[in-house]
């Protein structure tokens, strides 16, 4: 059986590793024994750092797609394109397609899919969400008796990596980013994982199979974990929490909350201990309960494992007798809730002036607005500017702001230093 690998970056190293190294397993469980038969690469020069056949290294995607042996194209390249009109083009050429991608799935996937339906031909994305946990498989497969109604996530594994490290060692974000680039992690632009885009994709292709409804990634609310600071992160564990960047999908009074966001969670949940590049899916499903699936979430063997697990079950689908994948969504009327509509406890950060009667303004206006306080800290006593901190309980975000835009004008207070979502989970 010939394939051909788009791309020997982290990914295509770790499979091509497979196939090498589980030759034997692949072969008897697939039933064929794959050969690489064409890499496309941008760089045929560039020192890969293991071996791999010099003749087998194209830049000339001509090379790949004229080939009519090869069956099956491995997109591990990235971006949309020329992903894209690669995958479009092996589609159209009856080629099954095996992709790592979020960011195309993510957005152009539903193209891609309705592509391969129409050309008879299989298109599988198990690596793009959470490396080499089954997730997408599962909730294809495993969870199909179940109504979905909660998937919470941390699903990207850089920023996950720099979260762990900067609550655990001290480091700097910039170190801990550097480390997580060092070991294959970050995507080729790590703004991608560090403003949260990878996390938002991959919620998005979580939210399609769980609650069969897909919306444009520019509706779903998106923030980054630039604005964590240690500061933060020491609030955070006085609290009795730790700061995980999520992926949230939920059904709440027959509406759907779909948010990527830097939060803090109870150090005792499960998803707190998720730490480094691992991955975590918590689901709730209306006969499963609770679900929760933990691995490595990126790097080359983990997403290589779940990139030939699709070539093997593409393979073990009988490759010539196809027949459609079941429909992954299934349109159903659950509408987007805004960000205003969103309710959750609130940490609050602000830097004021240290004089009488600061504290009771502060609680005046956020009670006004129905913002009710759980807890506070005041640090720094004695100096002109001191750090007053704030947990909520259970507000609507919109009042929220409005109160804080109230609290912001304040001549006492220098600035709202940061404001994070807590989740009591
Ligand atoms: P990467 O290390 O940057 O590798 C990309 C590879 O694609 C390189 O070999 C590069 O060639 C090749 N390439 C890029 N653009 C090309 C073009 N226009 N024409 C020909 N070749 C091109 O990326 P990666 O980390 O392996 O990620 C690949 C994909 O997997 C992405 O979609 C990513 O989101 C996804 N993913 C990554 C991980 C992870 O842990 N890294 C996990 C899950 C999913 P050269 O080598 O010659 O530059
Ligand atoms: N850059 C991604 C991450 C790779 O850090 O999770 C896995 O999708």
């Amino acid at each position: 059986m010939k394939i051909a690998l788009l791309g020997l970056g982290n990914v295509g190293r770790g499979v091509w590793k497979i196939l090498e190294t589980n030759k034997e397993e692949v072969s008897e469980r697939s039933g064929y024994d794959i050969e690489v038969a064409k890499i496309l690469v941008r760089d045929v020069a560039k020192n890969r750092g293991f071996e791999v056949p010099e003749e087998l290294l194209t830049s000339d995607p001509e090379e790949v797609f004229n080939d009519d042996s090869i069956r099956i194209i491995v997109e591990v390249m990235g971006g949309v394109d020329p992903a894209y009109d690669y995958m479009m083009r092996a589609i159209r050429s009856k080629k099954h397609v095996v992709t790592a991608n979020k960011f195309a799935i993510a957005t152009v996937g539903d193209e891609l899919i309705a592509e391969a339906r129409k050309n008879g031909v299989m298109l599988y994305y198990e690596a793009s969400v959470a490396g080499g946990i089954p997730i997408i498989n599962g909730l294809n497969e495993s969870l199909t008796a179940n109504k979905i109604e909660e998937i919470i996530g941390i699903i990207n594994g850089t920023t996950n990596y720099i979260l762990t490290k900067m609550t655990y060692e001290n480091c700097s974000f910039e170190s801990a980013l550097k480390e997580a680039q060092d070991m294959g992690y970050a995507e080729a632009d790590p703004t991608a994982d560090v403003d949260a885009y990878d996390a938002l994709y991959k919620i998005r292709i979580l939210t399609s199979l769980g609650f069969g409804v897909n919306y444009d990634v520019d509706n779903i609310y998106r923030e980054g974990i630039r604005n964590i600071q240690s500061v933060d992160i020491e609030y955070a564990k006085k609290f009795g929490y730790v700061i995980k960047l999520l992926g949230i999908a939920k059904e709440n009074n027959g509406g759907l909350e779909i948010r990527v966001h830097p939060a803090m969670i109870p150090e005792r949940h499960p998803l707190a201990n998720v730490n480094d590049s691992f991955n975590a899916i918590f689901i709730k499903g209306n006969a499963i309960g609770d679900l929760m699936m933990y691995g490595r979430g990126a790097g080359d063997l983990p997403t290589g494992s779940s990139v030939v697990a699709d070539i093997i079950s593409i393979l073990r689908k009988d490759i010539d007798n196809y027949t459609a994948p079941r429909a992954i969504n299934v349109k159903k009327p659950l509408l987007l809730k805004s960000m205003d509509e969103t309710e959750t406890d609130y940490y609050i950060r602000l830097k004021i002036k240290d004089i009488p009667g600061v504290l009771g303004q502060v609680s005046t206006i956020l009670g006004q607005h129905d913002v009710s306080i759980s807890s506070m800290i005041q640090k720094g006593q004695g100096h002109e500017w001191v750090s007053l901190v704030f947990v909520t309980h259970k507000t609507l975000e919109g009042k929220l702001n409005t109160a804080m835009e109230e609290i912001k004008s304040l001549s006492f207070v220098e600035e709202v230093s940061n404001i994070i979502r807590v989740e009591k989970l």
